[in-house]
This record gives structure tokens, C-alpha cells and sequence, in this order.
């Protein structure tokens, strides 16, 4: 990939380099226009929640990826026509094997002029150095700085335990995914860990506003300041300094390893969780692992200004796509995630329940969940399931 996307990468994780420098640049007809910071805030201030088109409608990115990505995103439209979902797809297919960035320039363009995407995983074809994850690069140009994973056990799936009831709260731009490598002299290679005192803080203060608004008990901050004193030790010390607005909730630290163990062994201590990039993933696949595997939860990104909702541990599952035996439960639930946060809370629901209904009550499970269903097995008891559920539609919004 380009070198532009690293220079914006760069740009957009280090502040301290920003100092003077444009914060994003962006084509604007056919010209890269650097924007400052100022600029940014006021051109995008208040547009959390892209307000519903003609007809009470949104627009929606859908980037279906690779792997099982498309044959999933067809079981969402599919749902979505079968509920009337008030929701118009701009699918946008981003093909890593081409040359340049035009792809994924549109698809970020889009999902800024739409707010919302929901997306499979884009796989990294080349192990190139100047090749950079888009999944990544999307997150970065988009500020999506948080990623939030509500991780609930399913009864009656098979697993170490159950009740699990966890809420991963993730840095979602920085940390380990820097992507800023090199190789200082032959045979020594150094990467950068970046943490900013900015990001570490949005980061925090979004965990324990959640634990607040969801009457959570406590925010665990996960680390591994023993070692990695100044990177690890500052998201630390920034997480115990936002505890201080919050002090109805418990506020504990636990290093990574440490962690790992504890989730296996006993994760019921858990409630929220609060952590950088990499350990994020770690955690997240741990426990996802815990629960059921890759088929069953979503995880939603969001900034300031743009939300993306995906499957919770972003894997593409290239071996198994076009067998018909992927579970699409994890991508149901992340497109009704997307529909909640539209307001679309009605349709949501309906989703919801009829995924929950379709895996727990009836028992219609594909192999990764131990069930010998295939995922249009899944989908048609969805559907079924929906055509008995009544949608309450909220006043001014007709069926089409
Ligand atoms: P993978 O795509 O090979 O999946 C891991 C396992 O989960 C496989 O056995 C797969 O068959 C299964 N699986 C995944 N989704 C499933 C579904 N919906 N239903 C049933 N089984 C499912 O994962 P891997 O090797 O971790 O990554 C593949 C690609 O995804 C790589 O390009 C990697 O960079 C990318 N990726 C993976 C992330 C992760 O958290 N594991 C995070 C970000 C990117």
C-alpha cells in the first residue's frame, strides 16, 4: 500500500508529531487537503448519530471483506428486507490484491458521509513493509478510538463457564498497532508502542462512563506496567487519575498475563475491562474462546463522530467461506448493534431475539458451536422466527 496511508497513520497516532502538521489528510476533488485539528472538530462537531434520510431511512456503509465477509452480509440483507429495516446499503468491496488506495480512499470517504458501516474483515494480503492493514487504516482515519465488546455467555452452548458477563473496553488506534517499525542496524529491529495521554484518557473515561450508565460495579485496567513502565505506566496512571470522577465504581489493575489465567480460570470477577490495542484482541479472542468461539459476538468501534460494527474478533475464516458452515450469528448481532445505535430499536430487538431464540431455544447451531446446522439452516429459523414477531413501529415510519 502507499506510503501516504503510513505518513497519515503516523499523523493521526502521534499527536506530538502533529504539533504544526495536518492531523488528516483527505482527497477533495482529487486533491489531498490537509485539515488541523480545529479545523476537523468544527467541519464534523455534532453528527454522533447521522440523522434518518427521506422516509425515516439511513444510509450504511456495508463493507462485506473477505473470507465468509460476503456470504454474511447477505444473510443481513436478507433479514433486513424480511423485517423492513429501514436501513440502504452502500456496499463498497475493498479487493487487497489491487494496486493503490482508491478502494479504500471511498470506502472511508463513504462511511464519513454516512456515519455508520457495518463490516467484515479485509484481509492483509502482503507482507510488504509499506503494506498496511485497511482495517487499521479505516479505524485510524476514522478517530474510532474505542472498540466495545459486551461478552455474555448463550446457554446451553458448551463451555468452561457460565454466566460470563464481561464488558471489553478496548483502545482501538494506537498501543502496539503503531505499525512503526524499523531496523536500527542489521539484525536489531525496534517497534514503537505508542500510548498518548489524549487516547489512554478517551479510552478510560469511556469505561467508566459505561460502567455509570450501565450500573456496572467496576473497571478493571489491564497492563503490563511492570515491565513496560513508561507506555504501559502512563495508560495506567491516566485510568487511575479519570477513577477519581467516578468513585462509586471499583477501580482495580491486573497485568496481561496475569489476566489471560484469570479469564480461563475464573472470569466471573470480571465486569468492565479497560485496556490497550493488543492486549484488546487478546482478551477479546480469550474470551470469545470462553463463550463460544468466533460465530457468536459482535464488537462495535466508535469515535466522536463515526461508529463501525463488525464481529468481535475480526477474523475473515477463509477456510471455511463458501461451505455454507460459518456461523452468522456474530455478524446478526453486530448488524442489530448498528441498528440499535441508528435508533432503529424496534428492528433491533426482533433481531435480537429471534438470533437468541434461533441458537439457545431451538437448538439450530453450526458445527464451530458443536450443531451439525448450516448457516442458512441458522438464518431460515431467523426468518421464521420474525415472521411471528411483531415490529412496533415508532410513530411517523410505515413498513415498505
Ligand atoms: P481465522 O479467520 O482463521 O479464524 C479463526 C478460527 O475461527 C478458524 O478456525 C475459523 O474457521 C473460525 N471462525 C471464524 N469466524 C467464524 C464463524 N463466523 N463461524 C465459524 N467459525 C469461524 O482467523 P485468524 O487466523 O485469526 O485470522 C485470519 C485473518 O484475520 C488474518 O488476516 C488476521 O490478520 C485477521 N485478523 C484476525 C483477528 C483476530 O482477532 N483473530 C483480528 C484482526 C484481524
Amino acid at each position: 500500500m502507499a506510503l501516504r496511508y503510513t505518513q497519515r497513520l503516523l499523523q493521526t497516532q502521534v499527536p506530538f508529531l502533529t504539533r504544526g502538521y495536518p492531523l488528516l489528510v483527505t482527497k477533495e476533488k482529487g486533491e489531498d487537503v490537509a485539515h488541523t485539528k480545529s479545523a476537523l472538530q468544527k467541519k464534523w462537531t455534532g453528527v454522533d448519530i447521522p440523522s434518518a434520510q427521506y422516509g425515516g431511512r439511513h444510509a450504511v456503509t456495508m463493507l462485506p471483506g473477505g473470507g465468509i465477509g460476503p456470504e454474511l452480509m447477505h444473510y443481513i440483507r436478507e433479514i433486513f428486507r424480511f423485517v423492513g429495516a429501514p436501513v440502504d446499503f452502500e456496499v463498497i468491496e475493498i479487493d487487497p490484491s489491487t494496486e493503490g488506495n482508491d478502494d479504500l480512499d471511498y470506502a472511508i470517504t463513504s462511511i464519513k458521509r454516512n456515519g455508520v458501516a457495518i463490516k467484515g474483515n479485509i484481509e492483509t494480503k502482503s507482507q510488504g513493509l509499506d503494506e498496511v492493514s485497511r482495517n487499521v487504516a479505516i479505524r485510524n482515519e476514522l478517530d474510532l478510538y474505542v472498540n466495545v465488546l459486551h461478552c455474555r455467555s448463550y446457554p446451553g452452548i458448551p463451555s468452561r463457564h457460565k454466566n460470563i458477563d464481561v464488558v471489553l473496553i478496548r483502545q482501538n488506534t494506537d498501543g502496539e498497532y503503531a505499525m512503526l517499525e524499523h531496523e536500527s542496524v542489521r539484525g536489531v529491529v525496534e517497534s514503537m508502542k505508542v500510548v498518548t495521554v489524549e487516547n489512554a484518557e478517551r479510552v478510560a473515561r469511556y469505561a467508566f462512563e459505561y460502567a455509570r450508565q450501565n450500573n456496572r460495579k467496576k473497571v478493571t485496567t489491564i497492563h503490563k506496567a511492570n515491565i513496560m513502565k513508561l507506555s504501559d505506566g502512563l495508560f495506567l496512571e491516566v485510568a487511575k487519575n479519570v477513577h477519581k470522577e467516578y468513585p462509586e465504581i471499583e477501580h482495580n489493575n491486573m497485568i496481561i498475563d496475569n489476566t489471560c489465567m484469570q479469564l480461563v480460570s475464573n472470569p466471573h470477577q470480571f465486569d468492565v475491562m479497560n485496556m490497550t490495542n493488543l492486549y484488546g484482541t487478546i482478551v477479546s479472542n480469550v474470551i470469545c474462546g470462553l463463550i463460544g468461539g468466533a460465530g457468536l459476538l459482535s464488537g462495535a468501534n466508535y469515535g466522536d463522530h463515526f461508529a463501525v460494527f463488525e464481529p468481535g474478533t475480526r477474523n475473515t475464516g477463509t477456510a471455511i467461506a463458501g461451505k455454507n458452515i460459518a456461523n452468522p450469528v456474530a455478524m446478526i448481532n453486530a448488524s442489530a448493534d448498528m441498528l440499535n445505535h441508528l435508533g432503529h430499536k424496534e428492528h433491533a430487538r426482533v433481531i435480537y431475539e429471534a438470533t437468541y431464540e434461533t441458537v439457545v431455544n431451538d437448538g439450530i447451531r453450526t458445527p464451530d458451536l458443536g450443531g451439525t446446522a448450516s448457516s442458512t439452516d441458522v438464518v431460515e429459523n431467523i426468518l421464521k422466527i420474525l415472521a411471528r414477531k411483531r415490529v412496533n413501529w415508532p410513530q411517523g415510519q410505515y413498513r415498505d
